[in-house]
């Protein structure tokens, strides 16, 4: 059917050959010390580093590492994220322990990848503070991790000097997708499927095109094939990936839309509940809403990222939608389906802001009324266009901007919260609650979270609970039989 070039077989097999080296030179060490090696990840940032994370992880233990949760562990490494300028600083506090841990712990291997690692500032950084590091990649090869710690171990028995030691991968781009590698997840009952890597939006004050690439979809088959093995393996929720998920298949031959690959994905037996992130709202197509409306398996949910309620700034911002485009859209989609939930992120104090701008973006929250909404400070990144913009916003505005929207986003909230209270709904059981072991945790379709007593044995599966009590951020509920 639909065909792309930048599947890498020839990639895969030379890293299962690398990853089986590799598992045999442990299972000998295993043999001599008796002690397996451990890895620890830490992982900032959104789902797509979750998700690439798992899949190192997977690798990581293919080749003889067992898991633990602390960077007390052979091999640490840091999946970063570089969104906000805050994401950086906390990587470089938690270099500064896990440097001090390597002192105590000799042959400890620290690698450091993510989206942080393909800004050349921040890897110099690193070279020049933190020379201890071993490793450092990207985010365009993180199939490569056995390569990499494989060529470390090489270079501690031919190299002197630690920074001769030290492997650093960066590629600025790739069309290349690598399939079919040993892969791992955090929860035996739902998943993360990738479906479309890297951006093409470049919105102005955004650094995720610069760092996640160009958009390359992967292959329908591919996508379908990984869905079924999880249902087979008893997935019953998946989330498909993507900055934009609305783009899927733009870069395939013959072309395919987002809406075609969720009808394929609902053909999938076992699998009983889907959802998807990231929507720009300039691609969300009423063919889309259309498929929503009538899936018995698609969530009632929609993460829609505003940015901005002001047209101008939409369009300083590179958004391409207006105000009244945006309101259009929910309408539509609250026409289509009644009880969606709509999530949101929005951006405080862009360059240039005026308080009318802002109050835009207030009469929006207003009249959409989300069920909750990520509220951002601006935060400036080098090399966006909104870098260098004049009229950076004083500190002191963005704040008081942002607690005025942060109060009016719980407004929102509280009204949403409450809309299914005295039903009965499907729940996901994902978890014994953390605060009461007597009690559940589940999601609903729409994704708010309900508190309910019973047997932990119901985790992983979907069940009738009726919504006795509304929380706000959770309901309280009880099965029923
Ligand atoms: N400053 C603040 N927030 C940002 N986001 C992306 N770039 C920036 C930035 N420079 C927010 C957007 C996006 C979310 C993932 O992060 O709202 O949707
Ligand atoms: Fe960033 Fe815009 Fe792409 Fe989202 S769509 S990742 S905000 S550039």
């Amino acid at each position: 059917m639909n065909n792309t070039d930048n599947t890498n077989e020839f990639e895969t097999k030379k890293q299962l050959d690398i990853i089986n080296e590799l598992k045999e030179r442990y299972d000998v060490e295993y043999k001599k010390s008796g002690t397996r090696k451990t890895y620890h990840i830490e992982t900032f940032g959104c789902q797509m580093n979750s998700r690439d994370s798992e899949k190192i992880s997977g690798i990581l233990k293919q080749i003889g590492y067992d898991e633990t949760d602390t960077e007390d562990a052979d091999f640490v490494l840091y999946n970063t994220c570089t969104v906000r300028e805050n994401a950086n600083n906390r990587v470089y506090g938690r270099l500064g322990y896990v440097g001090r841990l390597k002192k105590m712990r000799p042959g400890m291997l620290v690698a450091i990848c993510g989206c942080m690692m393909q800004e050349t500032t921040a890897v110099e950084k690193i070279k020049g503070s933190y020379p201890f590091v071993d490793i450092i990649f990207g985010t365009h090869n993180i199939f490569k991790i056995a390569e990499l710690i494989k060529t470390r171990l090489d270079n501690e028995v031919n190299s002197g000097k630690h920074s001769d030691k030290m492997v650093i991968d960066l590629w600025k781009d790739t069309d290349m997708i690598v399939e079919s590698l040993p892969n791992d997840r955090k929860y035996p009952f739902k998943a993360g499927v990738n479906i479309i890597f890297g951006c093409n939006n470049f919105c102005s004050y955004c650094i995720v095109p610069y760092v996640r690439g160009r958009e390359r979809s992967r292959n329908l088959e591919d996508i379908i094939d990984e869905i079924k093995l999880l249902a087979n393996d008893g997935v019953k929720e998946i989330m498909l990936l993507g900055q934009n998920v609305n783009s899927y298949g733009k870069n395939l031959e013959p072309k395919i839309g987002f809406a075609r690959l969720l009808q394929e994905a609902e053909k999938v037996d076992g699998i009983e509940r889907i959802r998807f992130m990231t929507s720009h709202p300039k691609d969300l197509s009423q063919e889309l809403i259309d498929v929503m409306g009538s899936s018995k398996k698609i969530c009632k949910h929609l993460h829609l990222p505003l940015q901005s309620g002001s047209t101008r700034l939409l369009s300083i911002m590179n958004r391409k939608y207006t105000k009244e485009d945006y309101l259009d859209l929910v309408t539509r989609i609250k026409k289509a389906i009644p009880d969606i939930s709509l999530t949101t992120d929005i951006i405080v104090a862009f360059p240039g802001e005026t308080e009318e701008d802002f109050m835009d973006t207030i009469d929006v929250v207003k009249k959409v009324g989300f069920d909750s909404a990520f509220t951002f400070l601006y935060s400036k990144r080098t090399g966006t266009p909104a870098a260098t913009m004049d009229d950076q916003i004083e500190e002191s505005v963005a704040k008081e901007r942002f607690d005025r929207l942060l109060k009016e986003v719980q407004v929102s909230s509280a009204k949403a919260a409450g809309r299914d209270e005295h039903t009965v709904q499907d729940v996901l059981v994902e978890e014994v609650n953390s605060q009461n072991e007597d009690l559940l945790t589940g999601r609903l379709s729409n994704n708010m979270l309900v508190h309910f007593p019973g047997d932990k044995s119901l985790i992983g599966t979907i069940i009738p609970v009726y919504l006795k009590e509304s929380k706000g951020f959770y309901y309280i509920g009880n099965q029923v039989e």
